[in-house]
């Protein structure tokens, strides 16, 4: 049997128990859901699929808008762009939230194993968040920095809490694009140089500056964009050319072999070689910044070897540019291990990019950088109408609170080691199941034709699986550059 982990936090979301018959693990986190068994659903139905825990809560009755009609609105009013991300050939049409859970319009209940893409921290609709958002539009909506209000000042001196020495000093924005724009132009201005190195596969926004960094073609578009943008390789431990058993910081490991001394990543020199001819080759001897995640998020959970970030933030130290860490999907908990993605690879960076999990959903973004670099950023005016509205604010100090108070970074660890755990056993089994890897909260599943060739599975087989773990009742992502890995956040 199975039984849900003691969890209070929405970013809970899995199960512990026995789980050896032949059906990969998210077959077993079938649903008894408030109204309906979905095994009907299924297109392979088993009559031995376990049951979704209970939850005591009950969503409101949906009254609205057939599903028909939010369709033809969709294909008519709304950019042809929500047809193109639309998940699913049978879409979600979601209704209401409850932490773990979502509903759809017809009382089906989904457990939410992708947060709004990485995005919900602390669990939908959390009432303490809730509550904080209530109070505050209550009080004050909107207001800008132009005047000094409490929400504002409250939010910036407990984000700068949760960051070592020098990063001090708050810039709060709406999104991680944002974020990530302002962090380029900061950058620039500070060290007087232009070129950006990002890593491939990377997705850092869709701006028209951020699109630059991004280094994934399904996002780019073709127009003059990156300009000092410079990619270099991935130092992917499973798909790239070098990997072993040993190199990441994860419960899981690659199955490539591994002939390296104790304390020597044949992997990580290799991949090091690899930053150190872009240097010699692609860019100007004195650059801007690197721009790099702690895990690739959208590139599919994809993890370094251990001492890489180290090594690469020394060399581009070295040649006048600043270390930038976007911690849009990994901080705030969500990797298990530290507050910060970054603290995992025992570095500190110039400046931290961060969204998403910042209000669990609410709009919001920030940079977080060093009294120095400000200091060359304060020479022009920067204004954000609603970088900090105080509702923002609200919502992200409550944010906050709630993972300390309820655990919810160790719950990430505690569940996201299990899940990869148990993932693992089918990467063991199914010879689909190429790499499983992450922290905490951070998962990739990487789906391969076969195990020897490392070739994505084809997309028609992504999203037969894919539809069928949804109609199961629990949501996943699906990410990489060939949109081959299963990603669970
Ligand atoms: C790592 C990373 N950086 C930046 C962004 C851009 O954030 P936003 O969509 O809030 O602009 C994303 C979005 O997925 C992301 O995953």
């Amino acid at each position: 049997m199975y039984k849900v982990l003691p969890c209070l936090s929405g970013r809970c979301a899995f199960l512990t128990g026995q789980q050896s018959r032949s059906w990969p693990t998210w077959a077993k986190l079938h649903l008894a859901s408030g109204a309906l068994c979905q095994k009907s659903a299924f297109k392979y139905p088993h009559t031995d699929l376990p049951e979704m825990p209970p939850c005591q809560f009950i969503p409101e009755e949906y009254k609205g808008m057939s599903k028909e009609r939010m369709m033809e609105i969709r294909k008519q009013n709304c950019n042809p762009m929500t047809m193109k991300v639309t998940s699913y050939k049978n879409p979600v049409f979601i209704h209401q939230g409850h932490m773990q859970w979502l509903w759809d319009v017809d009382g089906r209940r989904y457990l939410d194993l992708f947060a709004g893409v990485a995005t919900v921290s602390v669990g939908h609709c959390h009432p303490k968040v809730t509550a904080a958002a209530e109070q505050q539009l209550k009080k004050l909506w909107h207001t800008t920095n132009i005047y000094v209000y409490p929400t504002l000042h409250e939010y910036c001196e407990k984000l700068a809490s949760y960051l070592p020495d020098p990063l001090k000093v708050v810039y709060l924005t709406n999104s991680g694009s944002e974020a990530n724009d302002l962090a380029m132009l900061m950058a620039r201005l500070h060290t007087g140089n232009y070129d950006i190195i990002t890593f491939r596969g990377s997705y850092h926004g869709g701006s028209p500056q951020t699109m630059g960094l991004t280094s994934n073609a399904a996002y780019k578009y073709p127009i003059a964009n990156g300009l000092g943008c410079t990619n270099t390789m991935c130092p992917d431990v499973f798909r790239g050319p070098w990997g072993g058993s040993h190199c990441r910081d994860s419960p899981v490991q690659t199955i490539r072999e591994c002939s390296c001394a104790e304390g020597h990543c044949m992997a990580n020199e290799h991949y090091i070689g690899q930053l150190k001819e872009t240097f010699a080759t692609s860019v100007p001897s004195r650059v801007a910044a690197f721009f790099g995640e702690p895990i690739q998020g959208v590139g599919g959970a994809v993890q370094y070897p251990k001492n890489y970030l180290k090594e690469a933030y020394k060399l581009v130290r070295e040649r006048g540019g600043l270390c930038i860490a976007d911690e849009v999907q990994t901080g705030f908990g969500r990797t298990g291990s530290h507050f910060w993605g970054f603290q995992g690879h025992d570095v500190v960076p110039d400046m931290v990019t961060m969204a998403k999990g910042i209000g669990n959903g609410f709009p919001m973004g920030a940079v977080v950088t060093t009294p120095e670099i400000a200091a060359s950023f304060a020479k022009g005016v920067h204004f954000n109408t609603f970088g900090g509205n105080p509702v923002a604010c609200a919502v992200a100090s409550s944010v906050l609170d709630v993972i300390r108070e309820e655990g919810t970074q160790q719950i990430s660890l505690h569940v996201g080691t299990y899940l990869m755990t148990e993932l693992a056993k089918l990467r063991d089994k199914y010879e689909i199941v190429g790499d499983v890897r992450g922290k905490g909260l951070m998962i990739g599943v990487e789906m391969v034709k076969d195990k020897a060739s490392r070739e994505p599975l084809p997309a028609e087989a992504m999203v037969e699986i894919f539809e069928d773990v949804k109609d199961m009742g629990v949501l996943i992502g699906k990410g990489g550059v060939y949109g081959q890995i299963s990603e669970m956040q």
